[in-house]
Formats: C-alpha cells, sequence, structure tokens
C-alpha cells in the first residue's frame, strides 16, 4: 500500500493515491472525486492547465468548493468542474493550503502547561492565527473535567480523546488554562478572519463532512477577530529571530508549529531547527514524522500511522492526532 502521495507523480496517481491514502475513512466526497478524477482524461487535462504544484487534489477540491461546488457524486462533479473551470483555475493559482485547525490547541495546552508563564506565543505558519488563542477556548479531554478560560466557558468547545493503554502515560491534562500576555505569527501569507474572502477560503479548505470543524471555524474566528494577533508575512526562517526579540521580556517566548514544517524543503528545515534552539524560552513542535530533524521519534509507544509527532524542546512527548481529535502520551523512556 502506498503511504503518501508523490508530488511529482502524474496527476491520474496523484489523484489515486490522495484517495486512498489521505480522503478514505476522512471524506466520501473527497475519495470518490479523486478516484473519479484519476480514470477520468478529459478532467485531467483541465487540471494539467494548472502548474504541477498546484495540481494537487486538496487544492483543486478546496478551489472548487470555494466557487460553489456541493458534494455530490463524481459524474455530477465532473459535469460542475467543466462548466466552472476557469473561475475555479484561478482560485487554485491564486490561494494555497492553508488550513488552520483551532482544535490543534487541545495537543497544544498540556505542553503548555509544563511551561511557567505567562506566555508569549510565537506560531511559525500561523495561517489566520487561530491556533495563538489556546486560553481563549474550551476543552473537553475525555474522562476529565471540562476546561475552561478563568472568565467563563468559551463558545469554541474542542473535544480530545485521550488514549490511554498499554505502554502509555497518563496525559498531563492540566487545570487551568495558560496565562498569554503576547501572541505573534509568521507566515508566507497570512490571513485575516475579519476579511469574508479569507474566511471563506478557511471554510472551503475544511473537507466536505467536517461540518464540526466548520462551524468551530466560526466560532473560533469570532474570537479571533475581537482581539487580533499580530501576523507578518514572510518566511519562518527569515522572519523568526526579529519577531522572537520583539516578545515581552518579562514573560516566557514558546515558539510552536503544527503541520507546516513539512512544507520547507531539507536546508530549510535544519535551517529551522538551528534557530529555534537558539532562542530563549521554549520550541513546541506538532509535526508529521521524520518531519523535524532531531527529533527521535517514539515507534515504541502505541501510534496511529498518521499521527503527528508532538515535542517539546526536541523532545516527544506525545502522539497527536493531525487535527487535535486524540492523544497519547508516550512515558519517559
Ligand atoms: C497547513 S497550514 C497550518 C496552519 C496552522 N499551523 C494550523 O495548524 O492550523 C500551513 C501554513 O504554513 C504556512 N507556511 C508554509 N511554509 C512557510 C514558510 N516557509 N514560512 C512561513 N509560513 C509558511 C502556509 O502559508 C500555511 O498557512
Amino acid at each position: 500500500m502506498r503511504t503518501s502521495v508523490d508530488n511529482e507523480a502524474p496527476t491520474a496517481e496523484r489523484y489515486r493515491a490522495f484517495a486512498e491514502v489521505e480522503a478514505r475513512g476522512m471524506s466520501k466526497t473527497y475519495d470518490a472525486w479523486a478516484l473519479g478524477v484519476a480514470g477520468d482524461p478529459a478532467t485531467i487535462a483541465l487540471i494539467d492547465e494548472l502548474p504541477p504544484a498546484k495540481r494537487q487534489p486538496n487544492l483543486v477540491f478546496s478551489a472548487a468548493r470555494f466557487n460553489g461546488a456541493e458534494p455530490a457524486p463524481y459524474d455530477a462533479f465532473k459535469n460542475w468542474l467543466r462548466e466552472h473551470w476557469p473561475p475555479v483555475r484561478h482560485t487554485a493559482e491564486t490561494h494555497a493550503t492553508q488550513t488552520n485547525e483551532a482544535g490543534r490547541c487541545a495537543l497544544h495546552v498540556p505542553a503548555l502547561a509544563e511551561i511557567d508563564g505567562p506566555l508569549a506565543l510565537l506560531e511559525v505558519g500561523a495561517s489566520a492565527g487561530l491556533c495563538l488563542y489556546p486560553d481563549r477556548y474550551g476543552y473537553r479531554y475525555a474522562g476529565r473535567e471540562r476546561l475552561d478560560p478563568a472568565d467563563g466557558a468559551s463558545r469554541v468547545i474542542l473535544d480530545c480523546e485521550t488514549r490511554e493503554t498499554r505502554g502509555t502515560a497518563p496525559v498531563p491534562v492540566p487545570t487551568h488554562l495558560p496565562d498569554v500576555v503576547w501572541r505573534a505569527g509568521i507566515d508566507l501569507n497570512p490571513l485575516d478572519v475579519t476579511n469574508p474572502d479569507d474566511l471563506a477560503w478557511l471554510d472551503a479548505l475544511i473537507w466536505p463532512e467536517h461540518d464540526d470543524r466548520r462551524e468551530r471555524l466560526r466560532a473560533a474566528a469570532s474570537i479571533v477577530a475581537a482581539d487580533p494577533p499580530h501576523l507578518v508575512a514572510g518566511d519562518l526562517n527569515e522572519r523568526l529571530a526579529a519577531l522572537a526579540a520583539e516578545a515581552p521580556g518579562d514573560a516566557t517566548l514558546v515558539v510552536f508549529h503544527t503541520a507546516v514544517i513539512a512544507y520547507l524543503d531539507e536546508p530549510a528545515r535544519a535551517g529551522f531547527v538551528e534557530t529555534v534552539r537558539t532562542l530563549p524560552g521554549h520550541w513546541l513542535s506538532v509535526e508529521g514524522r521524520s518531519i523535524v530533524p532531531g527529533i527521535r521519534v517514539r515507534d515504541d509507544v502505541p501510534n496511529d500511522s498518521t499521527d503527528f509527532v508532538l515535542a517539546l524542546d526536541g523532545v516527544q512527548r506525545a502522539w497527536a492526532q493531525p487535527h487535535g481529535r486524540a492523544l497519547t502520551w508516550v512515558p519517559n523512556p
């Protein structure tokens, strides 16, 4: 069985791999659309009008959804795409996959609780910055009391399964949320939740069946819009040191990132790790296995093949479901 989608592969192969590796079990619609495209030379000819980097199924399907494509069987989608190809192509050419998932804060909160506050949060690859507000959301970790901001129940509730079986450690769910006094982010293209087009794009990036995530996006966006973060446009390696220097000296700096480092080539990944290790404070990384150089992966602890590696200061502390739905804490080696 294939385990990853090869971006250099012919379009039919990319779409078949996307169906089998990424969409299966996650989205019936995208599974069917991607398999349909893989066997449909006329639709492939349209998609191949895009540069190779823009032919990715997630981008093309999100661009279609942004322009109004509804979940439907492949034949209906194929006909819709043919009729609406010029605006879909334009959206794919001018946008990128920048999914911003507030649910990932459920992964960060137990690790942040280990750090003495108050905290200055700096997120690299922040998209619209929804993950910069862990202190403003509510949490339901399975089997634990609900956790809410000090000033009352949040309208965003993040459910997170705690996988505690043989070979794992108990998830150290805290009793209070972090005290965040500064929040800033870097992104190649920061999105603005107060801009209706940006919000519509973030919505379109959520897969069709994931209505809970769509609702969460709207609720989190309203929290962020009331107190927008300081987001800097640019490459994370070029901007990190200067932005970190802006953090208040009486707070503990935490540089963090989720689902970002895979976008960098090998030298940029190594350069980022080198820089982040020289900064004061702490470094929280939540990325696919073997994406971040120098982090030893704990395959001795039960995990799902799609789980991310959550590491604090370069040491793996947990396995994490990529959208924040579950955590498996790893015992000390
Ligand atoms: C998949 S999104 C994840 C967003 C957010 N971290 C989250 O977990 O919801 C990846 C983000 O990283 C950004 N990105 C990719 N490469 C980057 C780079 N070299 N410098 C800054 N941002 C980058 C993209 O623009 C995108 O917004």
